[in-house]
């Protein structure tokens, strides 16, 4: 796929934008997970950490547990990663998607990629989007969206034609961040993530954002130039991307 690097004054697109109560938003956002499986069992599902996917995989979990869904053939890649925690650190993404999402479902372990943070170098970042490649693609990708309109962690300004690359965090997202450690300083200077390409070049993007704080960043988003300044603006141009808002991020469309 190609991405223009440059900035665009487009406004509007094909986003398909979706406001509603932020319980319906999980059980909408859902339907598309239920839908999506229903018609080819054995997808490749990009998954997101942070509080916004929290009621979704919540939803998930129960419609696994309800026998309504299955994972049991999906392959998952995960955005994102910090550098420098092990797996097993209680802060790591890996450890975030263990606990709220994979240890409750029927997802085979072995089909399970989130980038390292202990193995990484260009190399490792590398071997990432092969294994994206070699899985076929990612037919759906989950996003949550910063105040600064980072998806993953591409800080405003990554470009456009970023593929999985290291990245060192800015000062606000490490404050926003702050709140799952103990100290300001516990918060790791740097992240792995799938770069700007690697996430349009999805099938499927469902970014949702959740709460006022999230509400001049989506206008930004949805009604804003695509720029490289607003990371998240690019999902102007994919030709298939859901936007969840609740009332409150949505407050300004
Ligand atoms: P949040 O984080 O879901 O905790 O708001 C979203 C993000 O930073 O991508």
């Amino acid at each position: 796929m190609s991405v223009p690097t440059v900035h665009s004054e487009k406004k509007g697109s094909n986003l398909n934008i979706i406001v509603d109560s932020r319980e319906n938003i999980a059980r909408r956002a859902a339907d598309l997970y239920s839908e999506v499986l229903a018609s080819k069992p054995d997808a490749v599902l990009g998954f997101a950490t942070g509080s916004t996917p929290l009621d979704l995989y919540a939803e998930l979990i129960a419609r696994v547990k309800a026998g309504k869904l299955s994972f049991k053939d999906v392959t998952t890649f995960n955005l994102d990663e910090y550098v420098g925690l092990e797996p097993t650190h209680d802060q790591s993404y890996r450890y975030f998607m263990d606990k709220n999402l994979f240890e409750h479902i029927d997802l085979d372990s072995k089909r399970v990629n989130i980038p390292s943070g202990i193995a990484v170098g260009e190399g490792e970042s590398a071997a990432y989007e092969a294994a994206i490649a070699a899985a076929g693609g990612i037919d759906m990708q989950l996003l949550g969206i910063g105040h600064n309109g980072h998806i993953g962690f591409n800080e405003p300004n990554t470009p456009f034609g970023s593929l999985t690359h290291k990245v060192t965090l800015t000062d606000s997202t490490i404050e926003a961040n702050s709140r799952f450690f103990a100290s300001r300083d516990e918060v790791p200077k740097e992240a792995v993530t799938m770069g700007i390409r690697t996430v349009m070049n999805a099938r499927r993007l469902v970014l949702i954002a959740l709460g006022e704080g999230k509400a001049e960043i989506i206008k930004k988003t949805v009604q804003g130039p695509v720029t490289e300044e607003v990371p998240a603006s690019v999902l102007q141009l994919h030709p298939d991307a859901y936007i969840f808002a609740d009332f409150e991020a949505a407050k300004y469309l």
